[in-house]
């Protein structure tokens, strides 16, 4: 490989990885090449081969491919991230108990001091969390502020990751220290302004998120006029639903007239394929029937679920009936960006459910690891363009330090189901030694 590395080096037009490759491209299907590589052109940003090494290079002796140098390694899709709040982090950890008390006291206060000049300091600090990570793609909320938000997007642009990303809406006991009434006309207006600026800048990287917070803070029009104002620019819409019961009866309480709390999402056409809905724990099955007749999506958010007591979802449920799901951090609720700890928390979520429920599917580390990827993917509609190792996608993709996913650095011969569990139950930033967005690392581990 060596002499290989050096002969073809003079005019790489293609960078090469050899390693374990895995990727989950269907829910319950891992595929797995064990002296795999993949191959991809750096200046397009697509993957160009993927499949054995020894295959491999006999097809590529006539093209110029750099090969990547380093020990054994595991090269995955990106993690995708679909819920996270990124002024939240410095609260990992911070409070306990139940989310609306939580978010009264920790998170609102955190959030309104999370200015212009904060974001610009901590925001590239949280992008390099989350590429230290392996997560290349994820959907942000941030604060009230929009010069914030616009740092945000700033340091977003300059990290090279890929984010969807949007100003927190909420003029329903905000923490921004307007009335009500004055709050709806700004908030609609500094959000149409930065999606205008965001959505689809960076390359496209960049997308717009319009973010009403949920239905316990957000009026009717407010919710009404996000979901218009995503529907005349093709943005996103995110919110969070039924993660709490005490949300729930607050909801109940604010919408009388509603048939349940989906039916106020409804009701003001939040619900749509570009919506992404953090949590879903507690749904009826007409909610259920409801999200899937829109093809709305849901971001998972179990280490969050726990930290809160807020409980455990349905997944089967929601997947049997059509629903797009994917895996959320949900920092600050949830304690950390490694997506592998949420990939195993959602593995202990339907253990549980398990245990009390007769006849729940636990879920396996492969099908974890798929929401975790191409899962997603498909939740922010990008499912054809990352999620999977696949000729023709976007090269985002994670270099994992094989010896650091075993404990004491010994590698073994592990099946493609022993060793994504061992990515799941053990994988974190110690193993992650390069994260690529559209085959740029954005992040490379220093030795
Ligand atoms: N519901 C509304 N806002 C939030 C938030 O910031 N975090 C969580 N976990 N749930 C929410
Ligand atoms: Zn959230």
């Amino acid at each position: 490989m060596d002499d290989l590395t050096h002969e073809l080096k003079a005019d790489a037009g293609l960078i090469g990885i050899r390693g374990e490759v895995l990727d989950a491209p269907r829910f319950g299907e891992l595929r797995f090449w064990k002296d795999g590589a993949v191959v991809f052109d750096p200046r397009r940003g697509i993957i160009t081969e993927v499949g054995e090494y020894r295959v491999m290079i006999q097809n590529l002796e006539a093209k110029a491919v750099q090969w990547r140098a380093g020990g054994p390694a595991v090269i995955c899709p990106g993690l995708v991230d679909t819920h996270a709040h990124l002024p939240q982090y410095p609260a990992s950890g911070c409070g306990q108990g139940e989310l609306l008390p939580w978010l009264e006291g920790h998170i609102f206060p955190l959030e309104q001091a999370f200015t212009a000049e904060r974001s610009e300091q901590d925001s590239p600090r949280f992008f390099r969390e989350l590429a230290r990570n392996g997560t290349t793609t994820a959907g942000l909320y941030t604060t009230i502020y929009e010069d914030s938000c616009d740092a945000a997007f700033r340091a977003a642009e300059r990290s090279g990751l890929r984010i969807t990303m949007g100003k927190m809406m909420m003029d329903v006991g905000s923490y921004g220290g307007l009335a009500p009434e004055k709050i709806l006309a700004l908030s609609l207006e500094q959000s149409e302004r930065l999606c205008q600026r965001w959505h689809g800048a960076g390359g496209g990287l960049l997308r717009y998120a319009f973010s009403p917070r949920f239905a316990v803070s957000c009026s009717a029009a407010m919710m009404r006029g996000a979901a218009a104002m995503a529907q005349k620019y093709g943005a996103f819409t995110q919110t969070h639903l039924a993660e709490n019961s005490g949300e729930i009866e607050r909801v109940k309480e604010r919408f009388p007239e509603a048939k349940d709390y989906t039916d106020v999402y409804a009701g003001c056409g939040l619900l749509g394929p570009r919506t992404v809905l953090g949590h879903c724990l507690h749904l009826s099955d007409r909610e259920v029937a409801v999200l899937a007749g829109k093809d709305a999506a849901v971001a998972h958010c179990p280490t969050a679920n726990f930290f809160l007591n807020s409980g455990l979802l349905p997944l089967a449920r929601l997947r049997a009936a059509g629903v797009r799901v994917g895996l959320g951090s949900d920092v600050g609720a949830g304690p950390e960006v490694n997506l592998w700890q949420v990939m195993r928390s959602a593995m202990d979520a339907q253990k549980a459910r398990s245990f009390y429920e007769p006849g729940t599917k636990q879920l396996s580390a492969a099908e974890a690891f798929h929401l975790g990827t191409q899962g997603g993917a498909e939740v922010l509609g990008l499912g054809d363009v990352v999620g999977s190792l696949t000729a023709g996608k976007e090269a985002d993709l994670v270099v994992l330090d094989r010896a650091a996913l075993s404990p004491y650095g010994e590698p073994g011969d592990l099946k493609p189901e022993e060793l994504i569990t061992l990515c799941v139950y053990r994988g974190g930033p110690q193993a992650v030694q390069a994260s690529y967005v559209r085959g740029r690392a954005v992040y490379e581990r220093e030795v």
